[in-house]
């Protein structure tokens, strides 16, 4: 698979990954546009917005209080694991888009979320801003100032957290090699960070299935699944 770079994966000092939600697909967590996709079931005007969270806040919570229970259930697969023992050989960063926080859980130490996280939640109108530790006895909860609190992800026409972000196109822009992981790249701006990495000369992967619109500039593109490909790339590193 990675015999034609396998020099430059040897030599390579800082290796960044852009993970989406297929790199989770095998651990059980659903994508948003392949063939079982989120999005192909609900409307994410309905359910990934402001203006739905305030229009139906229950309803907004119920969906994500489910697909925390699903992500609180689900386990690291081989494609997680493998990136996280990178971490002995190689500087190693990982941008994400997803907000399952497993990546995390399987060891990786330099996690940028870049939607958010499902993990954690904030209130609507002050600073408060906490770990989810139990269920709630009500939907949607309230803060302690009386105002409704919310998942902490980022929604359609939200800004991304701004200090993550600004280090994400410092890491996309400085890497010898990037990694693009299960991801449609259909969602701006995460989208633009392999374009940071080309431009910086890294030389650039991707894992996936199925095309992208950034395939094209690949140096490697394996068709394949993050859980089978990944382990074989740290080999080759070790
Ligand atoms: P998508 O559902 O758009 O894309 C998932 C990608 O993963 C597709 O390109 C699949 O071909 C690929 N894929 C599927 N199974 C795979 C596997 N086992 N191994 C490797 N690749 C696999 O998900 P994202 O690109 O992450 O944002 O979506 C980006 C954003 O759109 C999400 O963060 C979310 C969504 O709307 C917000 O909610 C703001």
């Amino acid at each position: 698979m990675f015999e034609k770079i396998s020099d430059q994966l040897k030599k390579a000092k800082n290796i960044v990954f852009v993970t989406g939600a297929g790199i989770s697909q095998e651990s059980g967590i659903p994508t948003f546009r392949g063939k079982d996709g989120l999005w192909r079931k609900y409307d994410p005007m309905t359910l990934a917005t402001i203006d739905a969270f305030y229009q139906n806040p229950k309803l907004v919570w119920e969906w994500y209080e489910e697909r925390r229970q699903n992500i609180l259930a689900a386990n690291p697969n081989p494609g997680h694991k493998a990136i996280a023992e990178l971490e002995q050989y190689k500087q190693v960063s990982v941008l994400t888009q997803n907000i399952d926080g497993l990546h995390q859980r399987a060891g990786s130490t330099n996690v940028y979320e870049l939607h958010g996280s499902i993990i954690t939640i904030k209130c609507t109108v002050c600073d408060f801003k906490d770990t989810i530790t139990s269920n709630f006895t009500q939907l949607p909860p309230l803060c302690k100032c009386g105002n409704m609190l919310r998942p902490d992800v980022v929604w359609f026409g939200e800004a991304l957290p701004q200090d993550i972000w600004k280090s994400a196109i410092e890491q996309s822009s400085s890497c010898d090699v990037m990694v693009v992981v299960g991801t449609s790249l259909a969602v701006s701006p995460a989208n633009l960070l392999p374009v940071y990495a080309k431009q910086n000369g890294a030389l650039m992967i991707e894992v996936n299935p199925d095309e992208t619109p950034m395939s094209g500039t690949m140096d490697l593109s394996v068709r394949s699944s993050a859980a089978k490909t990944l382990p074989e790339l740290i080999s080759i590193v070790k």
